[in-house]
């Protein structure tokens, strides 16, 4: 009678074993969401669909989304990701509207990793990733003195450059900004280079706002260029423009190109980006956007990944090709544990060796 009533108990418990595994499992049907936030820049849709694959690869049940630059939408793809039981969230956020589903998901026990923007106001989670994104903007900046030759500019006859930055709500903007003031800094205070339009000389400055493009919009940078080049910039030749990102510098570039006086590649000014998008490293080759900044988003992901698999199993992460940073970035609450990657600067110089060698483009990709 005993060793009946013992299997019995043995069957119950091993039949309570996989039906508890089995809800578990059917709980948590996710083990990471992947939020991004839009897709008209195309770099996000490389993150995203690298974020997927690698995570997947690494035997992670994962899911992606992309927030099409509304805060509210994107909240709700994380909601979604907090009921299906995600273990953990990479995003990318669009603004501070964010928090309140990061707050949620850190009750909820589930790790947050901030991707390539930092998640700003919080204190609900541990670990971004991104860029050395002052560095982005010191490329940016120094690419303009080097072809403007600023060391050699007298303050009797100046060069002219007019400022772009990101998007306001996107703190990365603000490093981007502030590297490539930097360089150029000195240059507008020694009077080498004059400032056409606002002139903001740190993202702090109240004129900071003025020359920041809503959700990183190329049509609202398109406008911003014509209303400049009918009013401040009517009067001036342009040598430079500050662009913080390819889509933008493309955006900017049409509406140069539609002014009789700059219609024509050699009369175009230096215009700078970032991203490396296809369209952006054939206008360098063809000599219309002057340089962009290659972020590898390859290793980006794989860097995001790799810190989320030795989150979920409890090791020490280890990044590869990345710096580790306790210092610097602050979400206002915070300092978080940062991983910085290393942009590389492209210009027609190396574009071939940078995309082609690499294997991220194609030689047709680019044709
Ligand atoms: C930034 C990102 C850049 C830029 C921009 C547009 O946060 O670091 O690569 O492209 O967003 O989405």
């Amino acid at each position: 009678m005993k060793r009946i009533a013992l299997l019995s108990l043995a069957l119950l418990m091993v039949a309570g074993m996989v039906f508890a595994s089995g809800a578990a499992e059917s709980r948590a049907g996710l083990d990471i969401g992947i939020a991004m936030p839009e897709t008209h820049v195309e770099r996000w849709q490389r993150d995203g669909a690298a974020l997927l694959a690698g995570a997947q690869a690494a035997g992670y049940r994962a899911e992606v989304t992309y927030g099409d630059a509304d805060q509210g939408r994107q909240n709700q793809q994380i909601q979604d990701f907090i009921t299906k039981g995600a273990r953990l969230l990479i995003v990318g956020n669009i603004n501070e509207g964010v928090n309140s589903v990061v707050r949620e998901a850190a009750e909820d026990g589930i790790i947050v990793i901030a991707y390539d923007r930092l998640i700003t106001g919080s204190d609900a989670y541990d670990y971004y990733i991104t860029f050395d994104n002052f560095k982005v903007g010191e490329f940016q900046g120094r690419a303009i003195a080097e072809a403007l030759d600023l060391a050699n500019v007298s303050s009797s006859s100046p060069k002219n450059i007019t400022l772009f930055a990101g998007s306001p709500t996107d703190n990365n903007a603000n490093f981007f900004f502030d590297g490539a003031m930097s360089i150029l800094r000195p240059y507008v205070q020694s009077g080498a280079l004059n400032v056409v339009g606002p002139a903001p000389l740190r993202s702090s400055d109240a004129a900071f706002t003025r020359i920041a493009t809503e959700n990183w919009r190329a049509d609202v940078a398109k406008a911003r260029m014509e209303n400049l080049l009918s009013n401040d910039a009517r009067d001036v030749v342009l040598d430079a423009v500050l662009a913080p990102n390819d889509t933008l510098a493309r955006a900017i570039i049409e509406a140069l190109a539609a002014d009789a006086k700059y219609d024509t590649t050699d009369t175009l000014p230096v215009v700078t980006g970032q991203d490396g998008e296809i369209a952006s490293v054939q206008a360098i080759r063809d000599g219309r956007q002057y340089m962009t900044v290659f972020k590898d988003t390859r290793d980006l992901a794989a860097g995001a990944v790799a810190l989320a698999d030795a989150l979920l199993s409890g090791s020490a992460p280890s990044i590869a090709g990345a710096r580790l940073d306790t210092e610097t970035y602050d979400t206002g609450l915070k300092v978080v544990r940062s991983y910085l990657l290393e942009p590389v600067n492209v210009t027609a110089e190396n574009y071939r060796q940078v995309f082609i060698d690499s294997g991220y483009y194609t030689e047709a990709e680019l044709r």
